[in-house]
């Protein structure tokens, strides 16, 4: 039975890899300021699809309606201004929206629907390239739990790992956290959007794990920032590892232990000798003497 499930949810999955409804191209639109940027819709569902949404959805914020378009009608812009967006609906496969004069306030994905049932697209995500800038790389830090964080004696508590990704133009960055080489989804918490921070960009994740993970040695978390310059995706990486730390530990349970070990020979010593002395003086009772030394120890 549970074999039945589990083929069914990987041809459901396959299927809707390899038949994708609605298909918007292009992925990713790097447009300069004051130019268009064009994107185009289809689908491959029957003739009574023949009504297509373009929604906005700019970073951080939710999707909002742009225009409503229909095979033979004219495009209903609502609220929107037909000096920003032009939409046209050539056919019933087919439509496509233009965003005109672009400024980087238009910057966001842009979906498509169709439907008499509603179906959406992937997204078109629209760059928006300032005058004479041209893409700089981020730098990438990964800050460790704070101090007192990691030296807490409560090893039940999470550590919190915060990597920053600055200095990066334009925003097209994602954020991904590894274990030991192998990416960990869980306690990431990354910002929706990233932050403008003078002339370019700023975003920060937050990787949360369990007190024992962080202390294991040789654990070694990385944060890697995938960067889009416009032709070409490149990985921005930093690590960190609690290490130094528990050697520090480990280290000072050693010296613990050499100081015990010492103090046990010298003490073993000791009672040896009172041990001797006693029987070479024959001088009892020695049971006194034998406490008041351990006493003074
Ligand atoms: C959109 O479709 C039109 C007409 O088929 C084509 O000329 C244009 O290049 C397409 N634009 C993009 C961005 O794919
Ligand atoms: C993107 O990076 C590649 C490799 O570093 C470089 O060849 C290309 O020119 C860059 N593209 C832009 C638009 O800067």
């Amino acid at each position: 039975m549970a074999l039945i499930l589990l083929t069914c949810v990987l041809l459901s999955l396959w299927l809707r890899g390899h038949c994708q409804d609605v298909i918007q191209i292009p992925e990713v639109s790097w447009t300069d300021v004051t130019k268009s940027a064009e994107m185009n819709c289809s689908h491959n569902r029957d003739k009574s699809y023949n009504q297509m949404y373009w929604y906005r959805q700019r970073p951080g914020e939710t999707m909002t309606l742009i225009v409503f378009t229909v095979f033979g009608g004219k495009p209903d812009y609502g609220q929107s201004s037909q000096s920003k967006y032009s939409a046209v609906k050539d056919s019933i496969e087919t439509g496509a929206l233009t965003v005109k004069n672009v400024q980087p306030d238009d910057r966001g994905l842009y979906f498509c629907a169709v439907s008499k049932h509603t179906y959406f697209g992937a997204g078109t995500r629209l760059t928006v390239l300032e005058p004479g800038r041209s893409p700089t790389t981020p730098t990438v830090e990964v800050f460790k739990p704070s101090a007192k964080e990691c030296n807490d004696p409560n090893k039940k508590r999470k550590k919190t790992l915060v990597c920053v990704a600055s200095g990066f133009y334009p925003d097209h960055v994602s954020v991904s956290w590894m274990l030991n080489g192998v990416q960990t989804g869980k306690g990431v918490a990354t910002d929706s959007t990233a932050k403008r921070d003078g002339d370019s960009y700023r975003i920060t994740s937050r990787l949360k794990v369990q007190a024992k993970d962080w202390f294991r040695p040789g654990n070694r978390f990385t944060c890697t920032v995938s960067f889009f310059n416009g032709t070409i995706t490149t990985p921005h990486s930093a690590s960190v590892s609690c290490t130094l730390k528990y050697l520090r530990i480990t280290q000072n349970a050693k010296l613990f232990y050499v100081v015990l070990i010492v103090k046990s020979c010298i003490y073993g010593a000791f009672v040896c000798f009172l041990v001797w002395k006693l029987q070479v003086c024959q001088q009892p009772p020695y049971e006194l003497n034998f406490q008041a030394a351990k006493m003074s120890l």
